[in-house]
Protein backbone atom coordinates (compact mmCIF):
# COMPACT_ATOMS: atom_id res chain seq x y z
CA UNK A 1 0.00 0.00 0.00
CA UNK A 2 2.63 2.60 0.85
CA UNK A 3 4.09 1.93 -2.77
CA UNK A 4 0.50 2.84 -3.92
CA UNK A 5 0.29 5.65 -1.75
CA UNK A 6 3.50 7.43 -2.87
CA UNK A 7 3.16 6.58 -6.57
CA UNK A 8 -0.52 8.37 -6.07
CA UNK A 9 0.78 11.11 -4.33
CA UNK A 10 2.83 11.64 -6.98
CA UNK A 11 0.62 11.76 -9.92
CA UNK A 12 -1.54 13.95 -7.56
CA UNK A 13 1.29 16.47 -7.30
CA UNK A 14 1.62 16.13 -11.36
CA UNK A 15 -2.10 17.22 -12.20
CA UNK A 16 -3.16 20.79 -12.64
CA UNK A 17 -6.33 20.13 -11.40
CA UNK A 18 -9.26 22.24 -11.70
CA UNK A 19 -12.10 23.70 -10.07
CA UNK A 20 -14.79 26.64 -10.47
CA UNK A 21 -14.98 29.35 -7.27
CA UNK A 22 -17.95 28.37 -5.63
CA UNK A 23 -19.77 30.45 -2.25
CA UNK A 24 -19.17 27.32 -0.25
CA UNK A 25 -19.20 27.93 3.63
CA UNK A 26 -16.77 25.62 5.23
CA UNK A 27 -16.51 23.27 7.38
CA UNK A 28 -19.21 21.31 5.13
CA UNK A 29 -19.89 17.88 4.55
CA UNK A 30 -20.21 15.66 1.34
CA UNK A 31 -21.95 12.43 1.68
CA UNK A 32 -21.21 9.95 -1.00
CA UNK A 33 -24.04 7.03 -0.70
CA UNK A 34 -24.24 3.96 -2.86
CA UNK A 35 -28.50 3.29 -3.59
CA UNK A 36 -28.00 0.85 -5.54
CA UNK A 37 -27.79 -2.43 -5.68
CA UNK A 38 -28.45 -3.29 -1.45
CA UNK A 39 -27.63 -5.50 0.26
CA UNK A 40 -30.16 -7.86 -1.45
CA UNK A 41 -30.62 -10.95 -3.81
CA UNK A 42 -31.65 -9.85 -6.96
CA UNK A 43 -31.69 -12.44 -10.70
CA UNK A 44 -29.23 -12.18 -13.01
CA UNK A 45 -29.14 -9.21 -15.61
CA UNK A 46 -28.05 -8.01 -18.50
CA UNK A 47 -27.69 -4.45 -17.07
CA UNK A 48 -27.13 -4.17 -13.12
CA UNK A 49 -27.80 -0.55 -12.48
CA UNK A 50 -25.09 0.63 -10.02
CA UNK A 51 -25.96 4.38 -8.57
CA UNK A 52 -24.68 6.77 -6.51
CA UNK A 53 -25.77 9.75 -4.94
CA UNK A 54 -23.77 12.59 -3.64
CA UNK A 55 -25.29 14.99 -1.19
CA UNK A 56 -23.69 18.29 -1.39
CA UNK A 57 -21.45 18.20 -4.08
CA UNK A 58 -21.43 21.69 -4.42
CA UNK A 59 -19.20 21.45 -1.40
CA UNK A 60 -16.59 19.46 -2.83
CA UNK A 61 -14.97 22.15 -5.26
CA UNK A 62 -12.00 22.32 -3.37
CA UNK A 63 -11.32 18.72 -3.79
CA UNK A 64 -12.78 17.81 -7.03
CA UNK A 65 -13.19 16.22 -9.24
CA UNK A 66 -14.46 13.08 -7.26
CA UNK A 67 -13.47 9.85 -8.90
CA UNK A 68 -16.40 6.83 -7.66
CA UNK A 69 -15.04 3.50 -8.05
CA UNK A 70 -16.53 0.29 -8.50
CA UNK A 71 -15.13 -3.28 -8.04
CA UNK A 72 -17.31 -6.57 -7.95
CA UNK A 73 -16.30 -9.82 -6.98
CA UNK A 74 -18.01 -12.80 -6.99
CA UNK A 75 -17.07 -14.65 -3.50
CA UNK A 76 -14.07 -17.28 -4.71
CA UNK A 77 -13.34 -16.02 -7.55
CA UNK A 78 -10.04 -13.62 -8.69
CA UNK A 79 -11.91 -11.90 -11.63
CA UNK A 80 -13.24 -8.39 -10.82
CA UNK A 81 -15.91 -6.42 -12.84
CA UNK A 82 -15.16 -2.74 -12.32
CA UNK A 83 -15.59 0.20 -13.04
CA UNK A 84 -15.25 4.17 -12.50
CA UNK A 85 -16.74 7.50 -13.26
CA UNK A 86 -15.12 11.03 -12.84
CA UNK A 87 -18.22 13.44 -11.48
CA UNK A 88 -16.94 16.71 -13.56
CA UNK A 89 -19.61 18.69 -12.18
CA UNK A 90 -20.50 20.55 -9.39
CA UNK A 91 -23.84 22.94 -10.66
CA UNK A 92 -25.82 19.79 -10.55
CA UNK A 93 -29.21 19.21 -8.40
CA UNK A 94 -28.43 18.17 -4.92
CA UNK A 95 -28.23 15.42 -4.58
CA UNK A 96 -26.46 14.76 -7.19
CA UNK A 97 -27.08 11.34 -8.99
CA UNK A 98 -24.25 9.05 -10.76
CA UNK A 99 -25.76 6.42 -13.01
CA UNK A 100 -23.59 3.59 -13.45
CA UNK A 101 -24.07 0.03 -14.75
CA UNK A 102 -22.47 -3.16 -15.33
CA UNK A 103 -23.39 -5.58 -17.91
CA UNK A 104 -21.62 -8.60 -16.91
CA UNK A 105 -24.05 -9.98 -14.53
CA UNK A 106 -26.03 -11.90 -16.75
CA UNK A 107 -26.96 -15.72 -17.23
CA UNK A 108 -27.55 -18.30 -14.95
CA UNK A 109 -23.65 -18.82 -14.72
CA UNK A 110 -23.42 -15.53 -13.01
CA UNK A 111 -25.52 -16.70 -9.82
CA UNK A 112 -23.63 -16.64 -6.64
CA UNK A 113 -22.67 -13.97 -3.96
CA UNK A 114 -20.81 -11.15 -4.91
CA UNK A 115 -18.59 -8.63 -3.05
CA UNK A 116 -19.34 -5.11 -3.77
CA UNK A 117 -16.18 -2.62 -3.14
CA UNK A 118 -16.97 1.30 -3.93
CA UNK A 119 -14.81 4.27 -3.29
CA UNK A 120 -14.56 7.55 -3.18
CA UNK A 121 -11.34 9.13 -4.16
CA UNK A 122 -10.67 13.01 -4.00
CA UNK A 123 -7.93 15.59 -4.24
CA UNK A 124 -7.15 17.65 -1.03
CA UNK A 125 -4.78 19.57 1.07
CA UNK A 126 -1.68 17.96 2.17
CA UNK A 127 0.92 19.64 4.33
CA UNK A 128 1.02 23.15 6.00
CA UNK A 129 -1.17 26.21 5.03
CA UNK A 130 2.29 27.73 3.50
CA UNK A 131 3.45 25.25 1.84
CA UNK A 132 0.67 23.12 1.08
CA UNK A 133 0.75 20.28 -1.91
CA UNK A 134 -2.34 18.39 -2.86
CA UNK A 135 -2.93 14.41 -2.17
CA UNK A 136 -5.49 11.90 -3.07
CA UNK A 137 -7.49 10.49 -0.47
CA UNK A 138 -10.35 8.04 -0.17
CA UNK A 139 -13.58 7.16 1.73
CA UNK A 140 -15.59 3.55 0.83
CA UNK A 141 -16.74 -0.02 1.98
CA UNK A 142 -18.01 -2.95 0.52
CA UNK A 143 -20.88 -5.12 1.30
CA UNK A 144 -22.30 -8.55 -0.54
CA UNK A 145 -25.31 -8.78 -2.76
CA UNK A 146 -26.67 -11.90 -4.07
CA UNK A 147 -27.32 -12.80 -7.74
CA UNK A 148 -30.15 -16.19 -8.11
CA UNK A 149 -32.19 -17.48 -11.43
CA UNK A 150 -35.27 -17.31 -9.00
CA UNK A 151 -35.26 -14.04 -7.61
CA UNK A 152 -37.10 -10.66 -8.84
CA UNK A 153 -34.94 -9.00 -11.29
CA UNK A 154 -33.15 -5.43 -10.06
CA UNK A 155 -36.21 -2.91 -10.49
CA UNK A 156 -35.26 0.81 -9.07
CA UNK A 157 -38.59 0.94 -8.35
CA UNK A 158 -39.04 -1.60 -6.07
CA UNK A 159 -39.06 -0.92 -2.43
CA UNK A 160 -38.82 2.66 -2.73
CA UNK A 161 -38.39 2.71 0.98
CA UNK A 162 -35.51 1.21 1.26
CA UNK A 163 -32.11 3.14 2.15
CA UNK A 164 -29.16 3.16 0.11
CA UNK A 165 -26.81 0.14 1.53
CA UNK A 166 -23.93 2.36 2.82
CA UNK A 167 -22.46 5.76 2.89
CA UNK A 168 -19.44 7.90 3.40
CA UNK A 169 -18.93 11.32 4.42
CA UNK A 170 -15.97 13.91 3.98
CA UNK A 171 -15.50 16.83 6.09
CA UNK A 172 -14.32 19.78 4.10
CA UNK A 173 -12.66 21.96 7.10
CA UNK A 174 -11.45 24.90 5.35
CA UNK A 175 -9.86 26.11 1.64
CA UNK A 176 -6.52 27.48 1.37
CA UNK A 177 -5.51 29.50 -1.44
CA UNK A 178 -2.76 27.86 -2.24
CA UNK A 179 -0.17 25.67 -4.90
CA UNK A 180 -3.11 25.34 -7.23
CA UNK A 181 -3.67 26.49 -10.90
CA UNK A 182 -6.11 28.61 -12.54
CA UNK A 183 -9.52 28.21 -12.75
CA UNK A 184 -9.15 26.04 -9.46
CA UNK A 185 -8.62 28.89 -6.62
CA UNK A 186 -8.47 27.04 -3.51
CA UNK A 187 -7.62 23.49 -1.87
CA UNK A 188 -10.04 21.91 0.65
CA UNK A 189 -8.72 20.82 3.62
CA UNK A 190 -10.55 17.61 4.64
CA UNK A 191 -10.94 16.10 8.39
CA UNK A 192 -9.00 13.18 9.62
CA UNK A 193 -10.60 12.83 12.76
CA UNK A 194 -11.61 9.06 13.87
CA UNK A 195 -15.61 10.76 14.57
CA UNK A 196 -16.89 11.54 10.95
CA UNK A 197 -20.05 13.14 10.93
CA UNK A 198 -23.26 10.39 10.38
CA UNK A 199 -24.74 10.30 7.29
CA UNK A 200 -27.88 10.69 6.12
CA UNK A 201 -28.30 8.03 3.25
CA UNK A 202 -32.12 7.65 3.52
CA UNK A 203 -32.19 11.45 2.56
CA UNK A 204 -31.59 10.19 -1.21
CA UNK A 205 -33.92 7.60 -1.60
CA UNK A 206 -35.03 7.73 -4.65
CA UNK A 207 -39.07 8.90 -5.58
CA UNK A 208 -40.67 6.89 -8.31
CA UNK A 209 -40.16 9.71 -10.49
CA UNK A 210 -36.13 9.71 -9.97
CA UNK A 211 -36.09 6.26 -10.04
CA UNK A 212 -37.94 6.11 -13.35
CA UNK A 213 -35.91 8.34 -14.94
CA UNK A 214 -32.44 6.65 -13.64
CA UNK A 215 -33.98 3.98 -14.98
CA UNK A 216 -34.15 5.47 -18.43
CA UNK A 217 -30.88 6.71 -18.19
CA UNK A 218 -29.28 3.43 -17.43
CA UNK A 219 -31.33 1.66 -20.31
CA UNK A 220 -30.41 4.33 -23.08
CA UNK A 221 -26.39 4.06 -21.77
CA UNK A 222 -26.67 0.43 -22.18
CA UNK A 223 -28.56 0.67 -25.51
CA UNK A 224 -25.89 3.23 -26.77
CA UNK A 225 -23.11 0.82 -25.50
CA UNK A 226 -20.66 -0.69 -28.30
CA UNK A 227 -21.58 -3.97 -28.22
CA UNK A 228 -24.90 -2.39 -27.14
CA UNK A 229 -25.97 -4.58 -23.18
CA UNK A 230 -29.36 -4.05 -24.51
CA UNK A 231 -31.31 -4.13 -27.78
CA UNK A 232 -34.84 -4.44 -26.06
CA UNK A 233 -36.58 -1.35 -24.66
CA UNK A 234 -34.10 0.64 -26.13
CA UNK A 235 -35.19 4.53 -26.86
CA UNK A 236 -35.79 5.71 -29.99
CA UNK A 237 -32.19 7.30 -31.47
CA UNK A 238 -34.22 10.50 -32.98
CA UNK A 239 -35.89 11.27 -29.30
CA UNK A 240 -32.75 10.98 -27.16
CA UNK A 241 -32.57 13.99 -26.00
CA UNK A 242 -28.58 15.92 -25.73
CA UNK A 243 -28.44 16.71 -22.08
CA UNK A 244 -25.09 17.99 -22.08
CA UNK A 245 -25.81 21.30 -23.63
CA UNK A 246 -26.24 23.77 -20.61
CA UNK A 247 -24.05 22.53 -18.44
CA UNK A 248 -20.89 23.79 -17.52
CA UNK A 249 -17.96 21.37 -16.56
CA UNK A 250 -15.55 22.74 -13.71
CA UNK A 251 -13.42 19.78 -13.60
CA UNK A 252 -11.32 18.37 -16.64
CA UNK A 253 -7.84 17.23 -17.06
CA UNK A 254 -8.18 14.16 -14.54
CA UNK A 255 -7.94 11.06 -17.31
CA UNK A 256 -4.93 10.25 -15.89
CA UNK A 257 -6.37 10.08 -12.66
CA UNK A 258 -8.48 6.59 -13.24
CA UNK A 259 -5.72 4.68 -14.00
CA UNK A 260 -3.97 4.60 -10.58
CA UNK A 261 -6.94 4.95 -8.61
CA UNK A 262 -8.50 1.56 -9.84
CA UNK A 263 -5.38 0.11 -9.28
CA UNK A 264 -5.01 0.72 -5.74
CA UNK A 265 -8.75 -0.40 -5.25
CA UNK A 266 -7.50 -3.88 -6.78
CA UNK A 267 -4.22 -4.23 -4.21
CA UNK A 268 -6.79 -3.07 -1.84
CA UNK A 269 -9.29 -6.27 -2.62
CA UNK A 270 -6.47 -8.47 -3.46
CA UNK A 271 -4.33 -7.98 -0.86
C1 LIG B 1 -14.93 -4.40 3.60
O1 LIG B 1 -15.88 -4.35 4.66
C2 LIG B 1 -15.40 -4.85 5.89
C3 LIG B 1 -16.57 -4.85 6.85
O2 LIG B 1 -17.26 -3.65 6.82
C4 LIG B 1 -14.25 -3.98 6.37
O3 LIG B 1 -13.74 -4.47 7.58
C5 LIG B 1 -13.16 -3.99 5.31
O4 LIG B 1 -12.13 -3.10 5.69
C6 LIG B 1 -13.73 -3.57 3.98
N1 LIG B 1 -12.70 -3.68 2.97
C7 LIG B 1 -12.44 -2.71 2.09
C8 LIG B 1 -11.36 -2.98 1.12
O5 LIG B 1 -13.06 -1.66 2.08
C1 LIG C 1 -26.21 -8.59 4.05
O1 LIG C 1 -27.20 -9.58 4.19
C2 LIG C 1 -26.74 -10.80 4.68
C3 LIG C 1 -27.94 -11.74 4.71
O2 LIG C 1 -29.08 -11.10 5.16
C4 LIG C 1 -26.10 -10.62 6.06
O3 LIG C 1 -25.57 -11.83 6.50
C5 LIG C 1 -25.01 -9.57 5.96
O4 LIG C 1 -24.43 -9.34 7.20
C6 LIG C 1 -25.61 -8.29 5.42
N1 LIG C 1 -24.74 -7.14 5.45
C7 LIG C 1 -23.70 -6.90 4.66
C8 LIG C 1 -23.04 -5.58 4.86
O5 LIG C 1 -23.30 -7.64 3.81
C1 LIG D 1 -12.59 4.07 -16.36
O1 LIG D 1 -13.85 4.19 -17.04
C2 LIG D 1 -13.75 4.41 -18.43
C3 LIG D 1 -15.13 4.56 -19.00
O2 LIG D 1 -15.95 5.29 -18.16
C4 LIG D 1 -13.03 3.25 -19.10
O3 LIG D 1 -12.87 3.53 -20.47
C5 LIG D 1 -11.69 3.06 -18.44
O4 LIG D 1 -11.09 1.91 -18.98
C6 LIG D 1 -11.83 2.91 -16.96
N1 LIG D 1 -10.53 2.80 -16.38
C7 LIG D 1 -10.12 1.70 -15.83
C8 LIG D 1 -8.74 1.73 -15.29
O5 LIG D 1 -10.84 0.72 -15.73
Amino acid sequence: MARFTTFLWAVSCALSARTAAADVTLPATVEVDIVFPRNETYAPTPVLPLVFAIQNLAAASSIGPLEITWLIMKLGSDQPIAGNQTVDKTDSTDPHYVNLWTGDLDGAESAGTYQLYWMVYYLACSGQKDNAGLSSGSRGNNFTFTLDPGAQQPDLSADLDACPAQSATIVIEEAWPVNVEPPRDACGVVSRSRSQPSANPCAVKLDSAAASSIAAEVTASACAASPPALTRGCPDPTETKDSSGSRVPVWSGLGMFTGPVLAGLLLLVLQ
